[in-house]
């Protein structure tokens, strides 16, 4: 249903699958695998082919009879998300020999399983075991293995436990409380530090894919970027850019990038800059729902952000209570200049970082709000409550496509 419901904000394109419209490179980096770290030394992209992909990473060769087990058959009620990807299920491993095991033994997975009528997905699929297969950071996605059998890809991920940012800010029900400021601050620290490590000097890449859905969850609310089927290496030497077909998710993609195609780090900084404001206001980057003038968040509340006056009028009403102004302006100071129409008056990611443990410091330094216990209550999380989303989802969710400048 979210991939039904998502294509109504879809570009269209001739190449648009209907099911699955993401398109990436299976370029790469040749990466090293030190823990976090990782080789800078490029390797020409048509020079790494599909087998020296797979063997270069770290993660392990599932069979499909495998997965088939620890899913126990793709059973419906352990849906845990659907993307333009396909289904996303929740499974069980032994830890060491990383069979399949019974439900509640082991080590929990979850499983992407590529839509077999997506023409595209394969590149997505090789480009994620490309990036994630070797790089390695707390607040990215651990991946632990793949299926490449027969027309089966699948992408064997740890589980987290909470889910998608997307359904903390937008999904209503029982178990989605509202996020907290400080647990909001929380997610965009460490969404931040996730997409610094991809900046830095080292990695090189840029991630292009930043929204909400692709920021996981763990049960401390520590969050890990997932998706890295669109990324691609930075510019190397002298390159300012790269070029690219445009891609991405529609209200997220920095202008100058769907204008030209020309793709940088500062891209990134722009959608990191569209997630912090739609923390910030509960809303989401794009919303047809909401009256005329609403419906594109960053034309909607940008005129706002900067002032310390009417920066109430964007901010979440949940939030009410719970953060001090100077912290909320600083904040929502912070989104505007990450959504600076031109990329040189962004900042890069590591200031992001920074300014963000300030507003971190500043919150414990005693400008407390008024109510500090104001987190959502912990909840045994079950395969359910994340897969019940189809019923409960209000939007039709945002996915990555082909993009066109209007
Ligand atoms: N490792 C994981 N642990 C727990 N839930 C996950 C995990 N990976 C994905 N999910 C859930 O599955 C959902 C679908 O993920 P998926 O990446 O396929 O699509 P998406 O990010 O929502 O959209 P898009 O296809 O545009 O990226 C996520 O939003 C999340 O709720
Ligand atoms: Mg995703």
């Amino acid at each position: 249903m979210g991939i039904c419901l998502s294509a109504q904000i879809k570009a269209e394109s001739p190449c648009y699958t209907g099911v699955n419209s993401k398109f990436a490179s299976t370029e790469g980096n040749d990466l090293s695998s030190s823990n976090s770290k990782v080789s800078s030394i490029s390797v020409a992209p048509s020079s790494r082919s599909e087998g020296e992909i797979l063997q270069s990473t770290n993660v392990k060769s599932f069979s499909f009879a495998d997965i088939k087990m620890a899913t126990r058959n793709f059973r419906p009620d352990s849906v845990l998300g659907e993307g333009g990807f396909g289904s996303v299920f929740k499974g069980w491993i032994d830890e060491h020999s990383f069979t399949a095991a019974k439900p509640g033994m082991g080590m929990v997975i979850a499983v992407k399983r590529l839509n077999p009528e997506s023409f595209q997905g394969h590149r997505e699929w090789l480009a994620e075991v490309n990036y994630l297969g070797q790089l390695y950071h707390p607040h990215l996605v651990k991946l632990i293995g793949y299926c490449l059998e027969d027309e089966h890809r699948l992408l064997v991920y740890e589980f987290m436990p909470r889910g998608s940012l997307e359904n903390h800010l937008f999904r209503r029900g029982s178990y989605f409380q509202p996020l907290s400021w400080n647990l909001r601050l929380k997610v965009a620290l460490g969404a931040a530090k996730g997409l610094a490590f991809l900046h830095s000097a080292e990695t090189k890449v840029i991630y292009r894919d930043f929204k909400t859905s692709n920021i996981l969850l763990d049960s401390n609310y520590n969050a890990k970027l997932s998706d890295f089927g669109l990324a691609k290496d930075g510019p190397t030497g002298d390159k300012s850019h790269v070029s690219t077909r445009v891609m991405g998710t529609y209200g997220y993609a920095a202008p100058e990038y769907l204008a030209t195609g020309h793709l940088t780090a500062k891209s990134d900084v722009y959608s990191f800059g569209v997630v912090l404001l739609e923390m910030l206001s509960g809303r989401r980057a794009v919303d047809k729902n909401r009256p005329s003038g609403e419906h594109n968040l960053v034309e909607w509340a940008k005129p706002c952000l900067a002032s310390k006056r009417k920066i109430f009028r964007i901010l979440d009403t949940r939030l009410e209570g719970q953060y001090s102004l100077d912290v909320a302006h600083k904040a929502a100071n912070l989104a505007f200049r990450c959504l600076s129409t031109e990329g040189k008056f962004r900042p890069r990611m590591d200031d992001v970082v920074k300014e963000l443990e300030q507003l971190q410091d500043s919150k414990e330094k005693g400008i407390a709000p008024r109510n500090p216990n104001s987190g959502p209550k912990p909840r045994r999380h079950s395969a359910d409550d994340a897969s019940n989303g189809n019923a409960t989802l209000a939007y039709p969710r945002p996915s990555a496509s082909p993009l066109y400048s209007k």
